[in-house]
């Protein structure tokens, strides 16, 4: 595929990807261990990639976050790397259905010395968010959990965020789930569909959606 300037879309040369995935996959502290630790305690393999894990550290780094909410923490890899990417003033919320989750990754935090600095809140994604609207305002929100739910937490996040936030959303191709071939027409097709086009642009959002693997999506608070 390519646009009318006859650029693609990602990379789709399978060495150079091999090459930027090898570079990018450098893991080391407790990150390297996380995946080994989640899969021993049975939970899913469904972490942020590494390359994915840079990348929302990078970006927590450079845009100054301070304070940020997860929705989805499953082992705590992607917050991890979200706490590295504030630096020690940092706080993240994180936001779990599961209980068993919840543990490995409170066991995840306090072995990546980020005890203090990590809250995990256990239930229902949308009851969590109503609790912590008195805490904010927020820098950054990473949405990674129920698909269906993307629009609510987006919308939660225009609330919450302060004007110049940050939403980061994994999974926003759906894998393949989007295009206009595919034969899925479930709700979180629908909610996914309004979920990026109210990130990319929307009288309060302004966005991209940056082509990694299975679709990262990031999103400003204009107004
Ligand atoms: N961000 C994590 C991966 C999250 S996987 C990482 O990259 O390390 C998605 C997680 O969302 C799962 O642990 C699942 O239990 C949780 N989840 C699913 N629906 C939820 C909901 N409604 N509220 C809160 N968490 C939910
Ligand atoms: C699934 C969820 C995710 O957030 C992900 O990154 C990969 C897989 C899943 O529900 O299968
Ligand atoms: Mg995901």
């Amino acid at each position: 595929m390519t646009d009318t300037a006859g650029k693609g879309f990602g990379c789709t040369d399978e060495d150079t990807a091999r090459y930027a995935v090898q570079l990018l996959s450098q893991t080391e502290g407790v990150l390297a261990g996380i995946r080994e630790r989640s899969q021993a305690a049975g939970l899913p393999d469904i972490h942020v990639s590494a390359a994915d894990g840079r990348h929302l550290e990078v970006i927590a780094r450079a845009i100054g976050a301070r304070r940020t909410v997860e929705v989805g923490t499953l082992a705590g890899y992607s917050g991890v790397c979200l706490l590295r990417g504030m630096g020690p003033g940092g706080v993240l919320h994180t936001l779990e259905l599961d209980p068993r989750h919840a543990s490995v990754a409170a066991e995840t935090f306090r072995l990546a010395g980020f005890e203090s600095q990590a809250h995990v809140h256990v239930g229902k994604a949308a009851d969590s968010l109503a609790r912590l609207s008195s805490e904010g305002p927020f820098d950054l929100m990473f949405i990674d959990a129920d698909k269906t739910g993307y629009p609510d937490y987006l919308a939660w996040a225009a609330d919450n965020l302060r004007v110049g936030g940050t939403v980061l959303a994994d999974n926003v191709f759906l894998w393949g789930a989007l295009s206009t071939t595919s034969k899925l027409k479930d709700a979180s097709v629908d909610a996914m569909r309004r979920f990026n086009a109210t990130a990319v642009q929307s009288p309060r959002f302004t966005g991209t959606l940056l082509p990694t693997g299975e679709g990262l999506a990031m999103a400003v608070k204009i107004r």
